[in-house]
């Protein structure tokens, strides 16, 4: 028979070319258990209004209790010719209640209200998922910065060496980030739990149901949408999560663009596990990293998904318009992705070796003390201004001779100034500079200790 849920005033069957248009069950059927909730909780504020029995209330929900069934092990699906979830959903319902009973749930609703239900459960679910994978990620680069407690690296600007830095330090910036990633999340989160459910089409229902009650049902700890028409309408909690997901992406991109830089035979700061690097099929000699590859890549896709939406919703007059369908593929591609990828990234990140000697050896080259001449001698007295022109004469000497700061002779530093009195040679190494930053937010080990202790309390309360 006719599956359509709104065959009544039309003479004739969609055109197959508009069928195959308008599908979307091959890609909703993934909300397939969220409607059912749905449905389960929009037929007991039917059964409170009245409108069905506590008999009807109970063949209900037993109906929709074996669909649920029937869905999870594959033996019923959507097709094409039901168009969406929903009416798949609809037509599975009336096969096993019959027309009359079965006939009775889509009073009040509509699939405008249903989908922009579904979608915030279906979405508040993934952003649980990835933020415990996120969580999975922030625990791994905890733990690599404290087992590497001492590690001295050249720090960088416009990848240029700049002053050194503790590597736990590095990886703590990349932690602070992904945990506002994952504070996003929750934020998200929250301001999301507000339920469309009895929006209807637009404009609300007649029939007397109470939308706060299906809110609680389905989860929504802060109620129904105070206004149908936002309600059917609104998808910026979808712009908002493609947002964060692809800050997230992004986040991740630029650790795997220093993993990837870090890898090569020239910087040799890092060695990936074997368990999580590839081989090349003609260079035998070859271990790549491609797990930060296609974290680099798949960022681009994440921002894609994100303009991609953005450019669907913008312009679009209140309230549901079927240019809404391409809200879904996007942002479910989204969660698919970095919850493909984020397991990968932290075994990657989990398992590395940290080449400390390399690090070491090249935290101090570069002239990356410069600055420690001129704060030295700021303590003494001397204006920044001169105190940077003196710093830099010495770089100057330096690169001529072909030497680094700490091999100039004491003749030497006094006549480039008589405050270059030998005693600056004391913050002319990696330790004594990394120690003197010992301010909060530095990179002295104390600092970066307390830095530490915060970050492993804020995962813990997460
Ligand atoms: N499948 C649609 C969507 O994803 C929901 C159906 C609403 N369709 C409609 N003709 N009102 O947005």
């Amino acid at each position: 028979g006719d599956v359509r849920l709104w065959g009544g005033r039309f003479a004739d069957g969609p055109a197959e070319a508009l069928e195959r248009l308008s599908a979307s069950v091959h890609f909703d059927w993934r909300l397939a258990p969220y409607d059912i909730a749905g449905s389960r909780a929009h037929a007991k504020v039917l059964h409170a209004a009245g409108l069905l029995t506590a008999g009807e209330l109970e063949e209900m929900l037993a109906g929709l209790d074996r669909l649920a069934a029937d869905v999870a092990d594959g033996s019923f699906t959507g097709t094409v010719a039901d168009e969406d979830v929903h009416t798949a959903l609809e037509r599975g319902l009336l096969e096993r209640l019959g027309p009359e009973l079965g006939g009775k749930l889509r009073a009040g609703r509509s699939r405008n209200d249903q989908v922009a239900t579904l979608f915030r459960m279906y979405l508040r679910d993934h952003a649980r998922i990835i933020g415990g994978l996120l969580a999975d990620l922030n625990e791994a680069l905890v733990a690599l910065a404290e087992a590497h407690p001492d590690v001295a690296m050249p720090g960088r600007t416009h990848l240029q060496h700049a002053q050194p830095v503790l590597f736990a330090h590095h990886v703590l910036a990349h932690v602070q980030a992904l945990s506002r990633d994952a504070e996003r999340l929750r934020q998200w989160d929250a301001r999301t739990a507000v339920s469309p459910y009895g929006s209807g089409a637009l404009a609300g229902s007649s029939l007397g149901l109470d939308p706060r009650a299906v809110a609680a049902d389905l989860g929504f700890e802060h109620g129904s949408a105070a206004n149908s028409i936002d309600g059917t309408a609104s998808r910026d909690f979808v712009a908002e999560f493609a947002f964060i997901t692809a800050m997230i992406g992004v986040d991740l991109s630029r650790i795997a663009e220093e993993i990837i830089i870090w890898n090569t035979k020239e910087f040799s700061f890092v060695t990936l596990h074997d368990a999580f690097s590839t081989g090349s099929s003609i260079m035998p000699q070859k271990k790549n990293p491609d797990i930060a590859e296609l974290a680099r890549g798949k960022s681009g896709r994440l921002i894609g998904n994100l303009t991609g939406l953005l450019a669907t919703l913008k312009a679009l007059p209140l309230a549901y318009n079927r240019d809404l369908q391409e809200d879904k593929e996007p942002v479910f591609d989204s969660c698919d992705q970095l919850e493909v990828l984020l397991p990968a990234f932290t075994g990657m990140m989990a398992t590395l070796t940290v080449n400390r000697e390399r690090m070491a050896e090249l935290a101090p080259a570069g002239f990356s003390l410069a600055t420690d001449i001129a704060e030295w001698l700021v303590k003494r007295g001397v204006p920044f201004r001169e105190a940077h022109e003196v710093a830099g004469e010495c770089v100057k000497v330096c690169e001529a001779a072909g030497i680094e700061l700490d091999q100039l002779t004491d003749e030497q530093f006094a006549k480039i100034s008589p405050h270059l009195t030998p005693e600056v040679r004391t913050v002319l190494s990696v330790p004594g500079a990394l120690a003197a930053r010992d301010g909060r937010g530095g990179t002295a080990p104390s600092a970066v200790a307390v830095q530490l202790a915060e970050v492993r309390d804020d995962l813990a309360r997460q």
